[in-house]
Formats: structure tokens, C-alpha cells, sequence
């Protein structure tokens, strides 16, 4: 099974979860296009440009995988790449309600369009974006959840929104 996969998501920012799944897409496809939703409605904490930009430079030594960035339908994306394959992540039982939804929408908007799960080693089972800025707030050392230009990315990032807010 050779050929392009999109691997969706808000990316905000990536972690070692993101990259762990990101390695075994390219072990299967040939390409494999990490698009980053502009997701409006998540409020990021990140811009598009910025999540781009983190995401260009955490894999720029996996060859075969590309970044882009997209607004609008997964599957129109995927349809304008010429990608037959969404690939997404499960982490415990408790993405899958959500997945399936997710990939019961999108087969439904497109039926040319499949989605394959594939499972991040569990180490990383259990971090979300979400939780990782907290405690990157809260000063935890994030270093074993993302890689050090992510991290250096959320503290400058997450300092000087506090600072703004002072
Ligand atoms: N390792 C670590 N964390 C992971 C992970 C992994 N392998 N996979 C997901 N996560 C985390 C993310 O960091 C994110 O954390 P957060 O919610 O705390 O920020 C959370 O799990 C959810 O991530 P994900 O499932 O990738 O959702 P998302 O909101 O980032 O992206 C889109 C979902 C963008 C793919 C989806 O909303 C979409 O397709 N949008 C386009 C519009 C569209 O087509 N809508 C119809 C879809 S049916």
C-alpha cells in the first residue's frame, strides 16, 4: 500500500505523539502530507503560520513527509492532494467515539476518502495540547513530551502572553 495519506490535525503545537504516529504513517505511504486545520473554533494558542512553521522544522529530517496548511473540509483537502487516505490516531478508547464520528462524516462527505487508525506508542498515550500547555504555564519541563524547538516555542509563546496579561 503505497501512496499519499493526510494526517490532519490542529497541531497546536505538535508533540512527540503527533511525531511517533507521523513515523509509522511513512513507513506505510509514500507521502505522507501533515495538514494543519486552521481550527478557528479551538481558539489556538499558536497562529496557522506558527504551527506551520513548528511543524516544518520538527520534520525536516523525515523525508517523504510534507506540511501544509488548509482551511475548509478535511476531505476537500485530502481530494485536492489527490490523497485517497486519512490517517488518524488512537490513543485510548476514550478517541474512539470521536474518531468514529469523525470518519463515518468524512466517508459520508466523500466515499472516495478512507480513514486508517494507527495506535502512537503508548508512552504517549495520555498527552493532549491541551494539558501540555498547562502545565508548560504552570511551569512543569516539558522536554519529554516535545522536542526542544517546540519547547522553546511554548515558553516564549506562554511567557509573554502572561507578561501581557500582568
Ligand atoms: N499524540 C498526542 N496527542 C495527540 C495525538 C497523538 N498521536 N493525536 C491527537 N492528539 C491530541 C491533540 O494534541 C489534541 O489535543 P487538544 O485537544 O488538547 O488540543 C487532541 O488530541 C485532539 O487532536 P485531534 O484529534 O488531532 O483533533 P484536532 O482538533 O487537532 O484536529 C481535525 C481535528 C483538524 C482533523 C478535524 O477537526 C478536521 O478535519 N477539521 C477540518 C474541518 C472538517 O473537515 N470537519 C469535519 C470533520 S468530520
Amino acid at each position: 500500500m503505497k501512496a499519499a495519506a493526510i494526517y490532519g490535525g490542529t497541531f497546536d503545537p505538535v508533540t512527540y505523539g503527533h511525531l511517533d504516529l507521523a513515523k509509522r504513517g511513512i513507513e506505510i505511504f509514500d507521502n505522507l502530507i501533515l495538514a494543519v486545520a486552521e481550527s478557528r473554533s479551538k481558539n489556538p494558542l499558536f497562529t496557522l503560520e506558527e504551527r506551520i512553521e513548528i511543524l516544518k522544522e520538527v520534520v525536516r529530517d523525515m523525508p517523504g513527509v510534507e506540511v501544509d496548511g488548509f482551511n475548509g473540509l478535511l476531505v476537500d483537502y485530502a481530494r485536492s492532494r489527490g490523497a485517497a487516505v486519512v490517517l488518524r490516531g488512537l490513543r485510548a478508547v476514550s478517541d474512539f467515539e470521536y474518531e468514529f464520528q469523525m470518519a463515518l462524516t468524512n466517508r459520508k462527505l466523500d466515499g472516495h476518502i478512507e480513514t486508517i487508525f494507527m495506535m502512537p506508542k503508548e508512552e504517549h498515550s495520555y498527552m493532549s495540547s491541551h494539558i501540555l500547555k498547562e502545565i508548560v504555564r504552570l511551569g512543569a519541563d516539558v522536554s519529554c513530551f516535545v522536542p526542544p524547538f517546540v519547547k522553546k516555542k511554548l515558553e516564549e509563546k506562554l511567557i509573554t502572553t502572561q507578561v501581557d496579561r500582568l
